[in-house]
């Protein structure tokens, strides 16, 4: 067992080690000659043009992407999006009208409620693409086309490289539908592939920072209540966030669209009380940072995630994670890998079961 962990204490450390490598395998079978090919999707140009919406559907982290996924797709490929989870998407009669493509995400390509999702999409007739793990698992066997994440095996029950490597899928389909359907110039897709094949090296970079994570999050051991908040792409990164701590840590936090906290949770935050802060959209900058000074006045302590350069934020955060810069919509590829961390290191110094989480399973094959 020690030697499965490669030297790493634990299988999640492991995991969150081998994303460069695993992002890497993942986008570049799919990079040619400058263009994004993804021969596995079996749709043509005119098929790609003829998407009129797409319905993402998943369980856990990876509706997390599907939430990324959201945002990625609507802004790049002006396609519209639902995201849905797969327990509530397969007894709701959902609506899927000619022209909806269905993609369903999954690590394992064998929860049972995602199957379900796909069994029902597929007696709709509709065409349904799975975004896949596992090789060779149901949902990568019924589904219409399979692009398949290059993660290799995860053990640890807190997803970290098949996370990651689902983004990047998101990403590369974004991209090519964008392109596909006019909405990107060939100059624009070039750069942004060229921002696509920094992140390995940009996530390693992070994970190398992983001292300074591990000094903030021992003070945070005994935290009763923890906030992740942000907007756009920034909300979807908290929901990532704040379920790796909690899952692995028992700590319970709640992640919030930093503009709805005062409809909610603003009432809960207490002196000293950790809120994190996702700031990587510059278009949003001051919307959160306005949402930051808000927690602040009721005793908060806030560490934020920004971008390198947007010193403004340090003016009223108290701690402060700088990623590089990168394209906008990919920035969860490099903000989860704090978070990442930050929940690692909490359920470590507090003496949990880091990979084998109370209750929760790898995967869930019953409803
Ligand atoms: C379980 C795991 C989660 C995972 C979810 C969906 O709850 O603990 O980490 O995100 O299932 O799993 P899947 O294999 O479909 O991605």
């Amino acid at each position: 067992n020690a030697a499965e962990k490669g030297g790493y204490e634990h299988f999640m450390l492991k995991e969150m080690y081998e994303q460069p490598k695993a992002i890497t395998d993942t986008f570049s079978p799919r990079l040619k000659n400058g263009d994004i090919v993804i021969d596995e999707l079996g749709m043509s140009d005119g098929d790609i043009r003829e998407i009129r919406k797409i319905m993402i559907v998943a369980c856990g982290s990876a509706y997390h992407t599907g939430v990324t996924g959201k945002y990625v797709f609507e802004g790049l490929a002006r396609i519209p999006v639902e995201v849905d989870l797969a327990s509530e998407f397969r007894y709701r009669d959902p609506i899927l009208d000619e022209g909806t493509l269905v993609v369903v995400i999954s690590q394992s390509g064998e929860t049972a409620d995602s199957l379900a999702a796909l069994r029902e999409a597929k007696a709709r007739g509709r065409r349904v693409l799975g975004i896949v793990n596992v090789v060779g698992s149901s949902i990568a066997r019924e589904a219409d086309n399979v692009m398949y994440t290059w993660a290799g095996p995860e053990i640890a029950v807190a997803t970290t490289k098949a996370y990651s490597c689902q983004l990047i899928a998101l990403y590369l389909l974004a991209m090519k539908f964008a392109k596909v359907r006019g909405m990107i110039s060939e100059s624009e897709l070039e750069e942004m592939i060229t921002e696509l094949k920094k992140i390995p090296a940009q996530v390693e970079m992070l994970l190398n920072n992983k001292d300074r994570i591990q000094k903030f999050a021992n003070r945070y051991l005994a935290a009763k209540n923890i906030f992740f908040i942000g907007r756009g792409i920034d909300y979807a990164i908290s929901l990532e966030g704040s379920l790796k701590l909690k899952e692995i840590s028992y700590i319970h936090s709640e992640a919030y669209a930093a503009g709805e906290l005062k409809h909610g949770t603003i009432s809960l935050i207490e002196d000293g009380t950790l809120v994190t802060a996702l700031v990587t959209q510059e278009e949003l900058y001051k919307k959160t940072i306005s949402n930051i000074v808000e927690v602040k006045t009721r005793g908060a302590f806030v560490m934020a995630v920004t971008n390198t350069g947007n010193t403004d934020v340090e003016k009223a955060a108290d701690y402060v994670v700088y990623i590089p810069k990168t394209n906008k919509y990919f920035a969860n590829s490099l903000a989860i890998i704090p978070l990442q961390l930050f929940g690692y290191y909490v359920s470590v110094g507090r003496g949990c079961d880091v990979d084998k989480p109370r209750n929760l399973a790898k995967s869930v094959t019953v409803e």
